[in-house]
């Protein structure tokens, strides 16, 4: 059976390609009819919008990094560090090398794990993923907020309701065979989180996040 390691390094290149650059022409069918209803370049600006402004010296630790995009976005908001993370070896090796190419390697680190077989996760002071959290089954999400306690988090998530793009997603992911996407309901989200890290879903830019980051929260 495919793994999730399997499908992302088939996958993740070519994903970040047309994620990130609508026009790239040299992507497989599936990911140019696909990405028309993503909006990854959106949801990468909001996030660098709001914690852009926060991030200035601390350490940001970047759950599903794939190759690197986010990590690199960030650094131009002066973090002292930049952990990136990530179950593909592809994703990991590709990252690495453009962290060379732009000389960007000594603020960087690329690790190559199933966040759901470490232990504890590296020091940080803010922990973000974005198209992160869809992959893990619920029992490794308890897993990841048990490691994450009540530091802060901020990660993307996809409510579990009837939409047409819901729909469209679950069709996308049953014709890539991906071996394991999820969605979960806020109720779900609120019984997997501890109350005690003080998690709220906040709406941005019709984009929704899972965080408990009181910065953010709007009256
Ligand atoms: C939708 S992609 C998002 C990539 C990147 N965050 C971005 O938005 O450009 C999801 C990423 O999560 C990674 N991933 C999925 N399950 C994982 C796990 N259990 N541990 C670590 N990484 C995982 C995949 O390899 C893939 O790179």
């Amino acid at each position: 059976m495919k793994t999730q390691k399997d499908y992302w390094n088939k996958k993740i290149v070519d994903w970040t390609k047309i994620s990130y650059d609508k026009k790239e022409k040299n992507v497989p069918l599936a990911e140019k009819i696909a990405t028309h209803f993503r909006a990854i370049s959106k949801r990468m600006d909001v996030t660098l919008k709001l914690l852009g402004p926060l991030v200035n010296n601390k350490t940001v630790l970047n759950l599903g990094c794939g190759l690197g995009n986010e990590c690199f976005a960030i650094l131009g908001f002066n973090p002292k560090k930049v952990i990136g993370i990530d179950i593909s070896s592809v994703a990991i090796e590709e990252a690495q090398e453009r962290a060379k190419k732009r000389k960007l390697d000594k603020k960087t680190e690329f690790i190559e794990v199933d966040i759901s077989q470490l232990k504890t996760l590296p020091e940080f002071d803010y922990v973000i993923g974005l198209g992160f959290i869809d992959y893990l089954t619920k029992d490794e999400l308890q897993g990841l907020f048990e490691k994450i306690g009540n530091r802060p988090y901020f990660f993307s998530y996809f409510e579990k309701k009837f939409s047409l793009l819901n729909l469209m997603h679950a069709l996308y992911v049953r014709w890539q065979k991906c071996p394991g996407a999820y969605k979960y309901s806020r109720a779900e989200i609120e019984s997997i989180v501890p109350s005690s890290s003080q998690n709220y879903i906040l709406e941005e830019d019709s984009l929704l996040f899972l965080t408990n980051i009181d910065a953010l929260r709007k009256n």
